[in-house]
């Protein structure tokens, strides 16, 4: 990994084995961009990429000039990265070079989450400062580029140098500039429970966007965008990712010129953003993760999985085996007492399960979803010996506890809310709108992330509590912060989102040996910012196993494995009313972080011992599960998308799981082989299947001993014969590959 700077052709050059990404300063002082992309040898001066402007166009940069930080007014028509408004009313902004430096590692972000490294030989920066003179604005980009990854991080830092304030209305952190436009656009949409469903589209002339207004990242879009060439697949071809590391109302852009070039940016939303830059004053964009493979989507996957496992998430659980839970919603919803939770959980742990975490409904008056969130006192009703009593009876039965919590929400009936309804989000001169039967607490005011911090510390003190699912169940409305002046309130959003992590920051500080899970109605604020805090994330509501394939599909194509929470849940299912086999629900949900959300209390014996099979299974392979490299076969939305397939590879090749669904049985099926990725070609692995296949005779079928070269390019013949159609809709099965 090196940068360098060559200072006759005034280019920045950041390379690793796997990338390079090129900038140079144009005669004008410009930042222009050269290239993003495979790694090019070092050879001082790239004339041979540049466009017309280093041929001597004129000092202005009219389209398409490529540029790292495209601003409005001085010929660029295309989206630009920056908007400042200046004193006199102008947001024309022509910012060019002034100096640059270069360190080892990579600097943290204000108040913000980001990338890290743990030693400074992991990374090298390049800070580029970017002078607009007129504006007093200064700009600081930082690229940071990893030894090993093939990716670039990106974040901008904007200073008010003048004596009056400025006014941003657009700070992109990410911007950048194509060449061509031949690309589908690949990103992650949905909603409430079916999050993450992947749409791709060809790009077409003008602009095209996914983006969050809501005052979480959401459900409905992911703060992600990819690019691939039509020919594009998991394992070839070319393929762009940017990802933000942000919480918050996100916007993430295509736009396709009239010369056919292509310009991404990323960044907080502009829609309603403003931020009031005063004299010296300093503003921080989050940081994107801009990602390049030339080996198929499935590397660029790869590249953010590591990332963001390793040097995102952070803290004791980041690297440390998470355990299985039990969470009570959908065994009980707002209906238990502590002995029912007492039964469920030792009924839990004689399956083997590590963990029980009590959800919503224990506290205040909560016996359903219109009354108590900010009352965060238990309901001894309920639980007459309080959190601790139901906790040291969970620690008895050698398991660990858990606890849920909406913190950032109050209910209109609630003593919170009797007492500070000016903490709640809302216009004076407006009516507050009601979501859910809730309100959002103004997390843009210190006074009230500090009575939040009390109040959770208190919970998490008061008892053996190891676990926190954070939960966030409503957008916001009404946005506004009596705290703020009236020409400060396009910062609201961004301020709450500030509020948020710095809430995260103190309990994650506080509590370091708790793990948190974070959640919003499920997957709806599942991003790389709540990761830094959260090291895992409930994926979606839905816990249908074959809703699932698509939501844990579509997810992992940005986070890793060990971020992706899964439930095995009852049948019929709660959210579609489908009925899965038991063995399906676990092998769909044993690709995450693994855990169970119904009442084994009701278990048949059969069932009983199935999930103790699976919950031995599942401890057995735990480190593949939550840390194998990942990879992806066969997708739930191509084809007739009746079968799924994807694999775990452990990082020495010496064992991987590998995993076929189909969704609907079919009569009389052709045959079906499928081609397994990632191994060693020269290693022999004995194959065993998972749930164990039976001899027609009876007993358990021998496994097989196969070459590593077959698996992948022959492929392991799936079970096709008109016998296994009639085990019925929905199987699944496990192929379990140990090397010999
Ligand atoms: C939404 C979550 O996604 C569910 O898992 C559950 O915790 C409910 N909220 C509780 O209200």
């Amino acid at each position: 990994m090196t940068i360098t700077f060559d200072a006759a052709s005034r280019t920045f050059h950041l390379r690793n084995e796997k990338i390079s990404y090129l900038m140079r300063v144009l005669e004008n002082g410009t930042l222009g961009h050269l290239h993003f992309g495979g790694s090019v040898a070092e050879s001082g001066s790239y004339g041979r990429l540049s466009g017309r402007e280093y041929l001597g166009f004129d000092n202005r940069l009219g389209d398409p000039i490529p540029l790292e930080c495209p601003t409005p007014g001085i010929g660029d028509y295309r989206v630009p990265s920056l908007i400042v408004e200046q004193p006199n009313g102008s947001t024309a902004l022509d910012p060019r070079y002034g100096s640059h430096r270069v360190f080892g590692g990579k600097p943290a972000i204000p108040g913000l989450p980001s990338t890290y490294v743990q030693s400074l030989a992991e990374a090298e920066t390049l800070e580029i400062l970017l002078v607009d003179t007129p504006a007093s604005l200064e700009i600081r980009l930082f690229f940071a580029i990893y030894a090993d990854r093939p990716v670039i991080t990106r974040s901008v830092r904007l200073r008010n140098i003048g004596t009056e304030p400025l006014t941003v209305h657009t700070a992109m952190s990410a911007s950048l500039d194509l060449p061509d436009s031949d690309w589908e656009m690949v990103h992650l949409s949905g909603a409430w429970a079916r999050e993450a469903h992947v749409r791709s589209h060809h790009l077409v002339a003008g602009s095209q966007s996914i983006a969050s207004v809501r005052g979480a990242s959401g459900a409905q879009h992911n703060p992600f965008l990819a690019l691939k060439r039509a020919h594009t697949t998991e394992e070839s071809g070319e393929a762009y990712g940017l990802s933000l590391v942000y919480s918050g109302n996100f916007l993430a852009e295509a736009e396709v010129d009239q010369f056919e070039t292509t310009r991404l940016r990323i960044g907080i939303n502009p829609e309603g953003f403003s931020w009031e830059l005063g004299p010296g004053a300093e503003f921080c964009a989050p940081e994107a993760v801009l990602a390049y493979s030339d080996a198929g989507v499935g590397a660029l996957s790869d590249a953010y999985h590591g990332l963001y496992r390793d040097r995102l998430a952070r803290g004791v659980w980041r690297d440390a085996p998470r355990p299985i839970v039990i969470n009570n919603w959908e065994a009980t919803y707002f209906d238990f007492d502590e002995a029912k939770l007492l039964e469920i959980a030792t009924s839990a742990k004689d399956l083997g399960v590590e963990m029980f975490v009590l959800d919503d409904g224990w506290f205040g008056q909560r016996n359903d979803d219109t009354t108590s969130l900010g009352d965060w006192e238990v309901n001894r009703s309920k639980l007459p010996g309080g959190i601790e009593s139901l906790a040291r009876g969970v620690e008895e039965l050698d398991m660990r506890f858990g606890i849920w919590i909406e913190p950032e929400m109050v209910s209109r009936r609630s003593k919170l809310f009797a007492e500070h309804s000016d903490w709640t989000i809302g216009i004076p001169t407006r009516s507050r709108t009601e979501s859910r039967n809730q309100y959002v607490l103004d997390m843009a005011r210190p006074e009230v992330v500090d009575h939040l911090f009390e109040v959770v510390s208190g919970i998490l003190g008061s008892a053996p509590i190891s676990y926190v699912k954070w939960d966030m169940n409503r957008s916001i409305t009404e946005p506004f912060s009596p705290g703020l002046k009236a020409w400060q309130q396009g910062e609201f959003m961004h301020r709450y989102v500030l509020g948020v992590y710095s809430l995260y920051d103190r309990l994650t500080k506080a509590f370091p040996g708790v793990l948190f899970e974070s959640c919003a109605s499920g997957g709806g604020r599942f991003d790389s910012g709540m990761l830094a805090f959260a090291p895992q994330a409930w994926t979606s509501d839905d816990t249908d196993a074959i809703e699932r394939l698509r939501i844990q599909w579509g997810t992992s194509m940005v986070y890793p494995l060990s971020s992706i929470s899964a439930h095995v849940s009852a049948v019929p299912n709660h959210q579609v009313g489908r009925v899965t086999p038991l063995a399906t629900r676990a092998a769909v949900a044993f690709f995450g972080v693994f855990g169970y959300e119904l009442d084994p209390t009701t278990l048949a014996a059969r069932e009983r011992s199935e999930i103790s099979d699976q919950v031995a299974f599942y401890k057995k392979w735990r480190d593949l599960l939550q840390r194998g490299k990942f990879l992806r076969l066969r997708s739930p939305f191509e084809g007739d998308r009746n079968e799924t397939a994807w694999m775990t590879v452990a990082r020495d090749r010496r064992s991987a799981i590998a995993a076929h669904y189909v969704t609907l049985s079919r009569p009389n099926p052709g045959p079906n082989r499928l081609r397994l990725r990632g191994l060693d070609p020269d290693a022999s692995y004995r194959v065993s299947l998972w749930p164990a296949a039976r001899k027609p005779e009876g007993g358990p079928a021998r496994p097989m001993v196969l070459g590593g070269d077959e698996l992948m390019t022959a492929g392991i013949v799936l079970e096709s014969s008109p016998e296994s159609a009639g085990q019925g809709d929905f199987r699944a099965r496990l192929y379990v590959l140990e090397a010999v």
